[in-house]
């Protein structure tokens, strides 16, 4: 490897994000999962981190588990809650991506309004939008944690694709139906995209 020293003399800043680039020999990106809960977000993009670690490259996932336990404490479901979440997500994802770290963000995010934001936020160049399009009707068969179940009865509020609406997007980088394509079909399809 060259001398930094050489290579960027300005030393009263911050290292530039080509520098992280090379030193992990690969590019910043985002891929920014988007679909219904239950659609299958997580489980391409848990396949997808370790085939792209397999591949040597260094993954940052983001999804509900570890971001709403964590920095989102305590956001909820309203219209402006749903908003501070994906701000936050993006503004995150933004300093992975600066890193050099190839980052999946997996959130319902489910309106065209809070992906734009989030894709402004990050920068266009950055953002690849997938858009895990399963069927609502196979979402709530799965209902892996039963909240299907229970928005049906009324008991959880403004519940996506039930009582509160889900916006297709327009124009994904890619579209992928999980109850169509197999886990491993999909991470091929986003490994193509890469481009890697
Ligand atoms: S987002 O709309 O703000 O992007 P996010 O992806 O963080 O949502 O969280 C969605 C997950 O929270 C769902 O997969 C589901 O498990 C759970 N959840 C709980 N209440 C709701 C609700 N009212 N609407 C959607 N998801 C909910």
């Amino acid at each position: 490897m060259q001398n930094i020293d050489n290579l960027y003399p300005i030393t009263d800043r911050m290292l530039p994000r080509e520098a992280k680039e090379d030193l992990l020999g690969q590019h910043g990106t985002l891929l920014w999962m988007t679909g219904l809960s239950g659609s299958g977000k997580s489980t391409v993009a848990l396949a997808l981190e370790r085939e792209l670690h397999r591949r040597g490259r260094l993954v940052r996932l983001l999804d509900g588990d570890n971001v709403r336990t964590g920095i989102n404490k305590g956001l909820g479901f309203s219209a402006e809650d749903r908003t501070e979440n994906i701000r936050r997500i993006a503004e995150v994802s933004k300093l992975f991506v600066e890193t050099g770290i190839i980052t999946i963000a997996c959130f319902v995010s489910p309106t065209r309004d809070l992906r734009e934001m989030a894709r402004e936020i990050v920068g266009d160049e950055d953002f690849k939008e997938i858009y895990i399009s399963t069927p609502l009707e196979e979402c709530e068969r799965r209902d892996v944690k039963g909240l299907y179940a229970r928005a049906r009865r009324g008991e959880v509020k403004n519940f996506t694709g039930i009582s509160a609406p889900f916006e297709a997007p327009e124009h994904p980088a890619l579209s992928l139906d999980t109850s169509r394509l197999a886990v491993e079909e999909s991470v091929q399809k986003i490994i193509e995209l890469l481009a890697i």
